[in-house]
């Protein structure tokens, strides 16, 4: 019993032969039990984040860029291009990463989580994926997402042009997926993380940030519906780069998600999610396992899942037409199965709310 506690503490369990029982024990200064030694950092680190960075544990705007973030370091990985996928190089090598265009407004939560991730005895990389799975934890509707411990906080800058960028077209969006190992499938799931997503305004900062739906501080499916919608509403600003006409003034759509949404190549698991936020949230808490650990020798690191606090649910699996909308304005575009019915909330077009 002893022996397995001082070996998971000092993460040689594997290294020991079998793997070793889970030990629950008793000694985190901040909670009753934890399988491993070292996930006890993680809940003091957990107080500190959500009191500090995400106002008392809210969905808000910090926490929708923690989990940004998350992608942003993990997808800095090609197998042919270099760069070291989940490694916390977008933090450590921030004054050359942030460069890339496609890393436009990560500064803000740089800035935040820095002095933090510096705080505590913790990778850069493994507080990245951390505070992605805690601020979207924070979000009504979202899967309780993995949470492994154990990276190294050695890192290189990852090269410039990994990250896909909202003027993408499917065909490089869906090429570059593919060279970091992930499927057309899977991209689709890893954009529910659009469904609590805002773009900060362009023009001037100081404004709010503008969300990809209705609901934004809600992991639901009206990302998925919303994009459907025919585009009427000029972006606010006018013409920004990497943006297309939106249903709704003050919503922004993504030119990348609004094409997405309509090839044939990703339409019809878009469509899918639109009744099923059971599926929806299983695939994107897989997918999401899967992007935390880019790059990463899996089996050196240690699962500390249970830090990470479970969200609250809703009632409702399906998705629902937006008032002022009608079903006749969904483009449905997966061949061969029809948009699914849903209902319309009554009443006029609401304001969308900011972020
Ligand atoms: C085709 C791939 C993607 C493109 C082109 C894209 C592009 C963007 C852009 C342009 C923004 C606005 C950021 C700003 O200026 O404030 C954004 C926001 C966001 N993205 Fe993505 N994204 C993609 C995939 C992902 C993935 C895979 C994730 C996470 C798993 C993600 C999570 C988010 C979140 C949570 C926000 C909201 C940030 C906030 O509200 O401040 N995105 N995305
Ligand atoms: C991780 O590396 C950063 C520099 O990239 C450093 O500031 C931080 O203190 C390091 N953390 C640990 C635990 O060594
Ligand atoms: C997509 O964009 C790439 C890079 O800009 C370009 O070379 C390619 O022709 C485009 N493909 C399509 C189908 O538009």
């Amino acid at each position: 019993m002893i022996s397995s506690i001082v070996l998971s503490t000092l993460g040689l369990a594997s290294l020991a032969g079998a793997i070793a029982p889970p030990v629950r024990r008793s000694a985190c200064p901040k909670n009753t039990e934890s399988t491993f030694l070292q996930c006890c950092v993680w809940y003091e680190a957990l107080d500190d984040l959500q009191a500090n960075v995400f106002n008392d544990g809210q969905c808000i705007e910090e926490a929708h860029e923690a989990l940004r973030m998350t992608f942003h370091d993990a997808i800095g990985f090609s197998p042919t291009l270099g760069g070291g996928g989940a490694d916390g190089s977008i933090m450590a090598h921030a004054e050359v990463e942030l460069l890339d265009p496609a890393n436009g407004n990560i500064d803000d939560i740089v800035n935040h989580l820095q002095p933090l991730a510096i705080k505590y005895p913790v990778s850069f990389g493994d507080f990245i994926q951390f505070a992605g799975a805690v601020g979207t934890s924070n979000c009504i509707g979202a899967p309780r997402l993995e949470f492994l411990a154990g990276r190294s906080n050695t890192s290189q800058p990852a090269p410039a042009g990994l990250i896909p960028a909202p003027f993408d077209n499917v065909t490089t969006i869906l090429a570059r997926m593919a060279d970091a190992g992930f499927s057309p499938e899977e991209l689709v799931a890893l954009l529910a993380s659009h469904s609590i997503a805002a773009r900060d305004a362009v023009a001037d900062p100081s404004q709010h940030a503008r969300p990809f739906d209705t609901t934004p501080d809600a992991f639901d499916a009206q990302f998925f519906v919303e994009t459907l919608l025919v585009g009427i509403a000029l972006p606010t600003e006018g013409n920004v780069v990497g943006e297309s006409p939106s249903p709704l003034l003050g919503e922004i759509r993504l030119a990348s998600d609004g094409l997405l949404a309509r090839d044939p190549r990703t339409s019809c698991e878009w469509q899918s999610f639109v009744t099923d936020h059971t599926a929806m949230n299983a695939k994107f808490k897989a997918v999401m396992a899967k992007l935390a650990v880019v790059g990463q020798d899996v089996g050196s690191l240690y699962d500390c899942s249970e830090v990470i606090p479970m969200p609250k649910g809703f009632a409702s699996e399906s998705a629902v037409i937006p008032a002022g909308k009608t079903m006749a304005d969904i483009e449905g575009s997966c061949a061969g199965t029809p948009f699914p019915k849903l209902a319309t909330l009554p009443g006029p077009v609401q304001p969308i709310p900011t972020v």
